[in-house]
């Protein structure tokens, strides 16, 4: 700019300054371009110059007296829409890099982006954004460019975007993404990446690091807080995701592909910068398999993300009735049944039973709930899900509003931990609960402790000392009292049908 107004003055040396403003020019244009890519800012933060230069900053910034008031004041003035849009555009890009490296007499530049995060959460750190910002997958890099809400101490904040924050090892897998936030010029000594991918659309980050391939942790910890986060902008938003499972990917697409119209994006293997309008880093969490409308920026209930869910999966029935007895017709009750612990020894006996009872009973067993689209359709076609405390009870979301979800604990004082996971979220998504307590009596345990160990008179004892899943979870399988668990069952029966 500076450049062009010098050049059309009409002293006799100005031609020559305006040949050799026409040939720096582009060569600055280039040293921009160049520089702009990320690969040399890392390099010369391994070098120290990185660190040299962000020290002098921030002698510079206290030189200036810019103290913590003053970038107080700063991010509070709102970041208005127009100048992120109007910034977003290419053809504005290079005029303002340019700008960041001339730090001489350069104007301050209004601060266009915005950083909030919260870390008071307790299953999950979060970072909102807004305004200029690059995002560089390889690096896990989030830049936010000349941000009002800049402080020297934290220009830089990490969070692993995983939602069970509390469980150290679940956590020690989980990649950390890194906001480094740069002042406004002429304050920002680092040279933001060039944007080589623009997005019009907001981003969300998140791992698919932490769940395996565990229903209830892919549901509870991933699908339910990708709703409560990125639902609200109905497919127009890109999803990010760190360290990519594509088995994870590859059976949720079909809830992926409704939260988002675009292919999700490997973080961790993206060597684009990419450029957002917005973005959220870290997925909203408020409790187990649940919502809670109060803390849901646009009030999502359990009951919307199921029809939510119902939709994406094409599932046909929103509603289960009461079925009629004399009509001939049955209820339908699909038994979740395990495998290689809390199995239920006589599958046979219960079943029959059941069918005795007026169910129709469908039996699914680990290769039949593995697929999930599949039993997703069939689990919408039942009234009643019964099963033994497990992940395999997390197909409950695809059951019809009003249907019964019956969950039978295993031995062991466990009453507790199995309502936290399944039996509190009930409700709230629409359905009914029951629940059906093996007694010491049901359970193999009995193989091998005898009545007389602790595992008998104070399971309590042993949940302290950490051994709740060896022994409790994975250490039996059920026997149950065909006479008790039917006319437990019988009520359930009377409750979904009438005369
Ligand atoms: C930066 O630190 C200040 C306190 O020093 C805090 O109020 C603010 O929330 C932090 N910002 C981020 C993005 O963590
Ligand atoms: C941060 O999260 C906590 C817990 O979810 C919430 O109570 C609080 O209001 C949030 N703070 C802000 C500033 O949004
Ligand atoms: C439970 O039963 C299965 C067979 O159905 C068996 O393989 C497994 O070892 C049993 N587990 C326990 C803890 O008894
Ligand atoms: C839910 O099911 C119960 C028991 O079958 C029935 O009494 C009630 O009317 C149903 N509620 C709705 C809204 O359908």
């Amino acid at each position: 700019m500076r450049g062009k107004r010098e050049g059309t003055t009409k002293h006799g040396s100005s031609t020559v300054t305006a040949a050799i403003w026409l040939l720096l020019l582009p060569l600055l244009v280039l040293i921009v371009l160049k520089t702009g890519f990320l690969p040399q800012v890392a390099r010369f933060r391994e070098t120290g110059g990185f660190a040299k230069v962000r020290d002098k900053m921030v002698h510079k910034v206290s030189t200036l007296g810019l103290d913590g008031a003053r970038w107080q004041q700063q991010s509070q003035d709102k970041v208005k829409p127009e100048t992120a849009r109007e910034y977003n555009k290419p053809h504005q890009m290079l005029a303002t890099n340019a700008k960041d490296t001339s730090l001489i007499n350069a104007d301050v530049a209004a601060p266009i982006s915005k950083l909030t995060c919260n870390f008071s959460n307790i299953h999950s750190d979060i970072c909102t954004m807004e305004g200029d910002l690059r995002i560089h997958g390889k690096s896990a890099s989030v830049y936010v460019v000349s941000a009002s809400t800049f402080r020297p101490e934290n220009s830089t904040v990490t969070v692993q975007p995983y939602t069970r924050k509390w469980e150290k090892q679940t956590m020690s897998r989980i990649r950390e993404v890194t906001m480094r936030s740069m002042p406004p010029a002429p304050y920002s000594f680092t040279i933001p990446p060039r944007c080589t991918v623009r997005h019009d659309v907001p981003a969300v980050v998140f791992s698919t690091g932490g769940c395996g391939s565990n229903f209830f942790h892919a549901m509870s910890d991933l699908v339910v807080p990708l709703y409560i986060t990125s639902h609200e902008y109905n497919g127009r938003v890109q999803l990010l995701v760190t360290d990519y499972q594509p088995k994870w990917i590859a059976k949720f697409r079909p809830i992926l592909a409704t939260l988002s119209m675009y292919p999700v994006i490997d973080l961790d293997a993206d060597t684009a910068v990419r450029c957002f309008p917005s973005a959220h880093v870290g997925l909203e969490s408020h409790r187990m398999l649940g919502i809670d409308p109060g803390l849901s920026r646009n009030g999502y209930t359990m009951m919307g993300f199921r029809d939510f869910l119902r939709s994406a999966l094409s599932l046909q029935r929103p509603w289960t009735a009461p079925v009629s007895r004399s009509s001939g017709r049955k209820p339908r009750l699909v038994m979740v049944l395990r495998r290689h612990s809390r199995a239920i020894t006589n599958e046979a006996d219960v079943v029959t039973s059941m069918v005795d009872l007026g169910f129709e009973v469908v039996a699914a067993g680990p290769e039949d709930v593995s697929d999930m689209r599949r039993f997703a359709g069939v689990v919408n076609s039942c009234d009643a899900m019964v099963g033994v405390h497990g992940a395999g009870l997390t197909n409950m979301v695809f059951l019809p509003h009003n249907a019964t979800v019956m969950q039978i604990i295993p031995w062991g004082d466990m009453k507790v931990a199995c309502r936290y996971d399944f039996g509190d979220p009930v409700p709230d998504m629409g359905l009914r609960y029951a629940e059906y307590e093996v007694t010491a009596e049901e359970t193999t345990l009995n193989d091998k402790y005898p009545r007389d160990h602790p595992v008998f008179t104070d399971p309590a004892s042993l949940h302290r000392q950490g051994k709740l899943w060896e022994i409790f979870l994975q250490g039996q399988n059920v026997t149950l009292d065909i006479g008790r668990f039917r006319g437990v069952m019988q009520q359930v029966y009377r409750s979904i049908t009438t005369e």
